[in-house]
């Protein structure tokens, strides 16, 4: 039977490369393991020169003598970015990108039983000639092996390649059906299958020995000789397809995958086996829009880039798992783009299993090479189908250079090879030009037209070449605002809220598919691009995923979790002149209640919401008074009303003589007989907040006649560490792994504190390494550590320290299942 063995462990790591290296083993190295950078960075104020080098990596290894009559294949599911493979000192493999798989056949080059060494040669310079390389890029692109490295050891008969492509039999219509009842519909779904195999099935086909099988789940759905093979360019086909099967629907409300297993069977033994998780869905971009199983809907995505602090794109299966997780679970996503090339194979896999559609697409940035670069980029268009076709997530290629000119002639074969390799998927591809040529199905357009107080996106019809075909909008925001955390209180409310003027906006044009905003994280970039500090500020999170205000306009449309975000402290000091302006309520909430010392002001609904197209947009706070000062009896009904309009006139505007705030000024003082000579006290004493005992504003997000959750702002007396670790049971599989821990510093009302800039170390026990440094400056009140397994069992803890705080602990522990 078929093995995979994998090979992350314990490689010979050197900055050099010589050609002699491939021959012998070499005396000065680091051992390191795989996923691996080549070089670790600092957090920020670092440059490309670091990790642009010639580097070798290399592995003794000791094939055993049972593998004699089997077929070893060796696969990188990722090397960045060109890099040379030699086995015994043969170069058996060059591969030409960084971020696809390859493998190469290296039986005839190993001799089992004895010593073999494998030496990578791995070229991360950015003067490749290939893509993304040759111009400017807005985003690092590292170096190393950095995803997993193995061995699928097969017998002479063998799959050489299985397609597996399900589908439905008849239309399906989901429409005004609740996740419930989706979830529960059965449907008739049929699969496809090719099976590409060497030449030598054709002589055991030929003497009917060889069989093959296959099962949807545990039940078997074929049995049949292996007969009727067609020569083709990937080996001999053999087409298979299913008679219907009841199954239910993979959909982003009840991601239900099947697993197929395709079995090769000689002799009445197993001797290869594919299993492929594959969803039952129908996927289609109309005119009109995004339609998943016949229900229209609105994606609403964000750009991913695969980068991490320190260790750039090294991070082992959780990390990748988790970033879907956290767009689906904390941002409410239904869409994430891999941009601006194809991601892990995990973090698909996780977008499979919980139901986020996936645009994915080819490495590229803005230029288009040579001939020979134009060559490549084809060849990554192959691969990446050939490699991410089976996943029902993914519904649309991407097949042009993000953000590149027309080349007509490039990505007519772009689009070719991808329709011949995916006949179910449409092509997409990332402009920033208007009515450029139109090769592909669905016009993708990053649509930056929003600058803050102007429309939210452009109309389909000013933007696309042809409005019979989709549009969807591939980015918007980024650059148009960059928000660092530690940015004042006005420019992450702005961020967030040019979140939602687009959010808003897109939600109006029923014929936009829908838009991915720029972007998930926070992201070290190139000179050319950032803040001066090598990072790009662009992120609804920073770069350890640590929620920015923005964030919650998106996981405001969750429907599970009750969200509650209020974009203020209330602290009036921070804004100039100390007027406060404007701040906003962001929440899922049926409504919510805002108290001022434990007098309730308002209630709040979402239809009190200007963002008129979004179920839960933002809403401006536009009220601090209440009754309080008709309560007060100091004043008449009419004075009193007649204030409360001031007051929260200068409070939303501040002291400018807005004609609306004269007349209101002016009627109070000749009708109701009041002395101007007073307004500061009475500024005061129902706003401002100056001197006063103290002030509270709680607010209550309530849901189904129920208070779900409580945010509180009173002044800060006392901080504590707020750490969240993705999970503590580390499991070393094949390789090592990572723990993420998002740390908060916050209030004693669980505020974050986004000026809190005091060092904050780590201590680690037990057999785990920190990555990165052990003593960082939180950065906007957050911050954030990875802890790394080591391959040994055992339990540990990380403490968390800061001068003056309690310090937190973290228990910690590490299961080896192999070593
Ligand atoms: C786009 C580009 C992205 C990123 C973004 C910033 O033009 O495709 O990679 O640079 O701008 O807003």
């Amino acid at each position: 039977m078929a093995q995979r063995i994998y090979l992350d462990r314990k490689w010979r790591f050197n900055e050099n490369f010589s050609e002699d290296m491939t021959t012998n083993p070499m005396d000065e190295y680091t051992l390191v393991n795989i996923p691996h950078t080549v070089k670790e960075t600092p957090l920020s104020y670092f440059d490309e020169s670091s990790y642009q080098m010639v580097s070798c990596y290399q592995k003794s290894i000791f094939p055993p003598t049972q593998w004699k009559n089997q077929v070893i294949n060796l696969v990188f599911e990722g090397v960045a970015h060109y890099c040379e493979v030699y086995v015994n000192g043969e170069l058996v493999k060059t591969h030409e990108c960084g971020y696809t798989a390859f493998s190469t056949d290296v039986t005839k080059y190993l001799t089992l039983g004895e010593e073999n060494l494998i030496t990578v040669m791995v070229d991360s310079r950015e003067s490749l000639d290939q893509p993304p390389f040759g111009y400017v890029i807005d985003y690092m692109t590292y170096g190393g092996i950095y995803r997993d490295v193995y061995f699928e050891v097969k017998g002479k008969a063998h799959f050489l390649d299985v397609v597996v492509t399900p589908s439905l039999l008849e239309k399906v219509s989901t429409s005004k059906r609740s996740a419930k009842q989706i979830q529960m519909m059965k449907v008739q779904g049929i699969i496809k299958t090719e099976c590409y195999f060497p030449k030598k099935i054709y002589k055991l086909a030929a003497d009917e020995r060889v069989f093959i099988k296959q099962f949807l789940d545990d039940d078997l759905i074929i049995s049949q000789p292996v007969g009727g093979l067609e020569d083709s360019e990937g080996g001999y086909l053999l087409n298979l397809t299913t008679a219907p099967s009841s199954v239910c629907l993979w959909d982003i409300e009840s991601p239900r995958l099947y697993n197929v297993k395709t079995q090769l069977v000689l002799d009445d033994e197993v001797v290869d086996e594919e299993n492929v998780a594959v969803g039952f869905r129908s996927s289609e971009f109309r005119k009109t829009g995004y339609y998943l199983n016949g229900r229209k809907i609105k994606l609403r995505g964000l750009n991913r880039h695969q980068s991490f602090p320190y260790v750039g794109y090294a991070m082992p299966e959780s990390m990748q798992r988790m970033d879907a997780k956290i767009l689906k679970d904390e941002l409410a996503l239904n869409a994430v783009r891999t941009s601006h090339y194809p991601q892990s194979q995990y973090f698909i896999d996780e977008c499979d299993r919980i139901g986020l559609l996936v645009f994915t697409e080819i490495p590229g940035w803005q230029h288009i090479g040579g001939k020979n670069w134009q060559d490549i980029g084809v060849e990554n268009t192959k691969e990446m189908i050939m490699q991410y076709r089976h996943h029902p997530s993914i519904i649309l290629w991407g097949v042009r250079i993000n953000e590149s000119p027309d080349n007509d002639e490039f990505y007519t074969r772009t689009n070719q090879i991808a329709h011949e390799l995916d006949p179910t998927r449409p092509t997409g591809g990332v402009r920033c030009i208007a009515k450029s040529n139109l090769l592909e199905d669905v016009y993708t357009y990053n649509d930056f037209v929003h600058s803050g107080d102007n429309k939210g996106c452009s109309k389909k019809s000013d933007i696309t070449s042809d409005v019979e075909k989709p549009y969807l909008v591939s980015e918007y925001n980024g650059h148009m605002y960059p928000t660092k955390s530690f940015d004042d209180e006005e420019q992450r409310q702005e961020h967030a809220i040019r979140h939602a003027n687009v959010l808003n906006g897109l939600a109006a044009e029923s014929d936009i598919a829908g838009g991915f905003g720029w972007c998930m994280f926070d992201y070290n970039t190139h000179k050319d691009f950032g803040s001066g500090d090598r990072i790009c500020y662009h992120g609804v999170m920073d770069m350890f995923r640590n929620p920015k205000l923005a964030a919650s306009v998106y996981a405001a449309y969750s429907e599970n979790e009750t969200v509650l975000e209020v974009t203020s402290s209330f602290d009036i000091g921070e804004h100039p002149a100390c007027n406060r302006g404007k701040s906003y309520i962001i929440s899922n909430a049926d409504s919510v209640k805002m108290y001022k010392n434990n007098e309730l002001i308002k209630e709040y609904l979402p239809t009190d919401s200007s963002f008129e197209n979004m179920k839960h947009g933002p809403i401006l706070i536009n009220d601090f008074v209440g009754d309080a000062i008709e309560k007060d009896g100091g004043y008449t009904r009419g004075q009193a009303k007649l204030i409360k309009e001031v007051l929260n006139e200068v409070t939303l505007k501040g002291f400018s003589p807005s004609p609306k705030l004269v007349m209101a000024a002016i009627r109070l003082i000749l009708f109701h007989r009041m002395n101007p000579k007073n307004a500061v006290a009475i500024y005061n004493k129902f706003i401002g907040d100056w001197g006063g005992e103290s002030r509270e504003y709680k607010f209550e997000a309530i849901k189904d006649g129920e208070v779900a959750k409580t945010v509180t702002k009173t002044a800060v007396t006392k901080a504590h560490i707020e750490a969240k670790a993705s999970h503590t049971l580390l499991t070393e599989l094949h390789t090592y792994d990572v723990a993420a821990v998002r740390i908060k510093i916050v209030d004693q009302n669980n505020n974050q504190l986004y000026y809190f800039a005091q060092p904050i170390s780590f201590e680690i026990e037990g057999p785990f390494e920190i990555i990165g440094p052990k003593v960082v400056s939180p950065m906007g009140g957050c911050t954030g550590v990875y802890i790394k397994s080591i391959g040994e069992d055992g339990d540990g803890k990380l403490t968390i320290k800061s001068d003056g705080l309690d310090e937190v602990t973290i228990g910690l522990a590490v299961e080896c299942l192999t070593k």
